[in-house]
């Protein structure tokens, strides 16, 4: 006879270890649209509603302690998506940090973005830039958007730029390491606390969709069926209480 082995209850959010609280929670925001189709509205109607839930969690996992909070806001596919939704999402953040900069500051936390700001319209470009300018004397989380980023699109300029310096000779082929490609990636700012340990994503989809493929290699990847507009503060809880049970071994053994 074949036992099935018992799986062990997740832990619940109210039993959270908050001396293990994850330093940094990446999440693939997914799902505004059928959100909104569920309801139906306009797609655009569920990325209204997402921005209310980024600065729901933002402010959760501040006072969680989580170190890093990055949120994937716009990959470099989504391009491909009618004008129309694509010009509402470059408008977003011109909505979001005109609201939302003042209790950013109030609760410490300084705004970093990741991907090719250049090819965004000049006003979400403006925006941004004055959303990190303002919180830059901030010394709490780190709320780091990842906006028009994707990660084939960060190695291939990594690589590009250590090519660069091979070639005026400030580096030796055999001097590129796992650090020096680490430092040459856009999360290089963030010092140690770049890799990301908890992934999450919602909305049912279990795939990675072009998101730190470098940065994630060792990430504990929690997928959650929530659709974004109806992820908090509580989801978020319930994500780390999972992260914390699991045991992260990196190629080691358990008990090392
Ligand atoms: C996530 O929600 C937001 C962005 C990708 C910008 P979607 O817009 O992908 O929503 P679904 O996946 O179509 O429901
Ligand atoms: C990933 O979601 C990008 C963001 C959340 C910004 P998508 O909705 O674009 O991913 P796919 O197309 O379902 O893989
Ligand atoms: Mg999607």
């Amino acid at each position: 006879m074949v036992f099935s082995k018992a799986k062990t209850p997740a832990p619940t959010a109210s039993e959270l270890d908050m001396t293990r609280i994850p330093a940094h929670v990446a999440i693939i925001m997914d799902g505004n649209g059928r959100w909104a189709k569920a309801r139906h509205l306009p797609r655009v109607a569920g990325h209204q509603q997402g921005m209310q839930t980024v600065k729901k969690v933002t402010i959760a996992a501040s006072d969680l302690g989580v170190k890093v909070l990055t949120l994937y806001a716009f990959s470099t596919e989504n391009w491909k998506r009618p004008s129309t939704e694509v010009n509402f999402l470059m408008q977003l953040p011109i909505k979001f940090f005109d609201t939302f900069v003042p209790d950013l500051v109030k609760n410490n936390v300084r705004v970093m973005v990741m991907g090719d700001q250049a090819a965004l319209p000049a006003a979400t470009q403006a925006v941004v830039q004055k959303a990190i300018a303002d919180t830059a004397h901030c010394t709490g989380m780190v709320l780091n958007f990842a906006l028009n980023y994707g990660s084939r699109d960060e190695l291939v300029r990594a690589s590009q730029q250590l090519a660069r310096q091979v070639k005026a000779g400030d580096l030796q082929p055999e001097e590129i390491t796992a650090q020096t490609m680490a430092a040459a990636l856009m999360t290089a700012p963030l010092g140690d606390l770049a890799d990301p340990d908890l992934l999450i994503r919602t909305s049912g989809e279990e795939r990675l969709s072009n998101f730190m493929l470098w940065q994630l290699a060792y990430s504990e990847f929690v997928f959650v069926d929530q659709h974004w507009p109806d992820f908090d503060g509580e989801s978020l809880k319930q994500a780390i209480a999972t992260f914390q049970g699991r045991h992260r071994r990196f190629g080691g053994l358990k008990n090392q």
